[in-house]
């Protein structure tokens, strides 16, 4: 199937915020509220991607930190529709290759709770690492929560990407 990633508008705010409250998703991935969404949008610091297979659209992906001055991006959120199916790996990696094509970015990021084990694994797939425990790093829902950092560098992702450095 055809699958492409494409900048998402404000008109793919209703998808994305269901897809960030899909059952079960609650105690891996932030949600935010349409206001809060719009001003990420707006802010010029959030980049809004979502996948799309065939016509449908089947996952987001948000960036934080695009095109920053400390070349830092971090991959604020993600979320697919149908988990488990290797689409989570196939919307990242594209999303990686945005980032390092359309930016000078050198470091991407991402933090996970340590117990989302499905999400480590396609991480690792496209090429994150596991750097540590940052604790109490994330405030999710009044709680402070420790986070696996994993990342990945550019001279990693051209390696990976068969790019010339
Ligand atoms: C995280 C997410 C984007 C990953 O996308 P995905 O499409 O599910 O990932 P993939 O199918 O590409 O890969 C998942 C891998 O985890 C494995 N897996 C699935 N469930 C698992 C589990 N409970 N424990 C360990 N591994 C698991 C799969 O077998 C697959 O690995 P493999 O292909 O090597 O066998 C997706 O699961 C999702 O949207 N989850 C809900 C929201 C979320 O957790 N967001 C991330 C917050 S940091």
């Amino acid at each position: 199937m055809d699958f492409r990633l494409v900048r998402a508008t404000e008109n793919d705010l209703p998808f994305i915020m269901a897809t960030e409250r899909r059952a079960g998703y609650d105690a891996f991935v932030g949600r935010w509220d349409e206001p809060c969404h719009r001003q990420a949008f707006a802010d010029g610091t959030h980049a809004y991607f979502v996948g799309i297979e065939g016509s449908a659209p089947i996952g987001f992906v948000i960036l934080r930190g695009w095109a920053s001055a400390e070349r830092v991006t971090l991959v604020k959120r993600i979320a697919v529709v149908a988990p488990g199916q290797g689409q989570g790996r196939m919307l990242l990696a594209a999303a990686i290759d945005r980032a390092f094509v359309e930016t000078d970015a050198y470091r991407l990021c991402i933090g996970l709770f340590p117990d989302n084990h499905r999400a480590r694994r396609a991480y690792e797939a496209v090429g994150f690492t596991a750097e540590g425990i940052a604790r109490g790093s994330a405030l999710f829902n009044g709680v402070h929560r420790d986070e696996l950092v994993m990342a990945q560098l550019r001279p990693e992702w051209e390696r990976r990407a068969g790019t010339p450095a």
